[in-house]
């Protein structure tokens, strides 16, 4: 059997970081209100040079070195994000540039917001377990920064900037497991940013627009049921799930479904109390940081799951 393994993780973040207090000095909010509301405390801010494909390439590279794959080795690079460097190309394809991967192979962008990474991976798992790559760069970058109307205490004070990268390698152990890609574009009023160049100009809002309520209620319906449904697919029991690495939006939602896998939250790789929603990058970062700080062990099982805008969302079982 061929299996997509993960050969290594990276991740980085931004200098900047913003405090709760700090947000509280320019809108009208609180540490008490988004602490106990999100379990957010800070966030990081990308410098005004920095693009989206700079904070990728920086976890693609760290990423490599913990692999030990050199960049030209890669024979896929999938970006996953919703903040892109341009309206065209891919920023896969910067990243490409940037890593200086001159091989030719086929760079390309996932959009599916804060679910874009469970579609990244599952779509370099595809290629991997078909043969049609051998190791491939699966990144999740954001400059959410960028789309956030900072005057709008509703949505400001849950966002954050950064990137994860994986590096998947073919091999006859596992690997990936299984996962499970899902999508309603029935919601897709629940959270968007509306704006889009047109006729040299930005038709509609370029701000990102959520209600918050509405995206809570469907998140905890849907990440519990696409969990539940991946585990039972792989023949797995939760009591086999050795870690949870859930996208970082909301600390009550990551609460909500451990509860419902009958799993307490020492088996959560928590960031959000220090990275905020960074979409797209959230699932990589938190899976970077609870490698790097000893958490996860090789041979481990670990459910990776996520849901955004769309609405997509999706569920991957992963033996590390
Ligand atoms: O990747 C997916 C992305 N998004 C999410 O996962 C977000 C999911 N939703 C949530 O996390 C929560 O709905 C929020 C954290 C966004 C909001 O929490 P909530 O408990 O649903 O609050 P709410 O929207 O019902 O607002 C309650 C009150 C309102 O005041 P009134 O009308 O009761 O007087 C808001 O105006 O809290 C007010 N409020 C704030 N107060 C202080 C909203 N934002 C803030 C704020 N600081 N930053």
């Amino acid at each position: 059997m061929r299996y997509a393994k993960i050969l290594g993780t990276g991740s980085y973040l931004p200098a900047k970081r913003l405090s709760n207090d700090d947000l509280a000095q320019t809108v009208d909010t609180s540490d008490e209100w988004i602490t106990t509301r999100t379990g957010i405390k800070f966030r990081h801010i990308a410098a005004d040079n920095e693009k989206t494909s700079d904070l990728a390439a920086a976890a693609a590279r760290a990423a490599l070195e913990t692999a030990g794959v050199a960049a030209e080795e890669i024979d896929l690079v999938i970006v996953a994000t919703a903040t892109p460097d341009m309206q065209f190309p891919a920023t896969a394809t910067i990243v490409q540039q940037k890593l200086g991967i001159t091989n030719g192979c086929p760079a390309f962008d996932v959009q599916a917001v804060c679910a874009g990474f469970m579609y990244a991976i599952q779509t370099a798992n595809a290629y991997i377990k078909s043969g049609m790559a051998q190791k491939a760069l699966v990144i999740g970058a954001e400059t959410f920064s960028r789309i956030i109307d900072w005057t709008d205490r509703n949505t400001c004070v849950l966002f954050g900037d950064g990137a994860g990268a994986v590096v998947l390698g073919a091999s006859d152990e596992a690997g990936i497991i299984h996962g499970k890609l899902q999508a309603d574009g029935n919601y897709l009023d629940l959270l968007n940013t509306p704006g889009q160049i047109a006729n040299g100009q930005i038709c509609g809002s370029p701000y990102l627009h959520m209600d918050g309520q509405g995206v809570f209620k469907f998140a905890v319906k849907m990440l519990a049921k696409v969990a539940d449904e991946v585990i039972l697919e792989a023949g797995l029991t939760t009591e086999q799930i050795d870690w949870i690495i859930p996208h970082q939006a909301n600390r009550r939602i990551i609460e909500s479904t451990a509860k419902h896998l009958g799993l307490g939250m020492d088996k959560v790789v928590l960031t959000v109390q220090d990275h905020g929603n960074t979409s797209a990058a959230s699932i990589p970062l938190a899976l970077d940081h609870g490698i790097r700080n000893g958490q996860i062990q090789r041979g481990q099982t670990l459910l990776l799951e996520g849901i955004g805008g769309g609405f997509a969302w999706g569920a991957v079982l992963v033996r590390y």
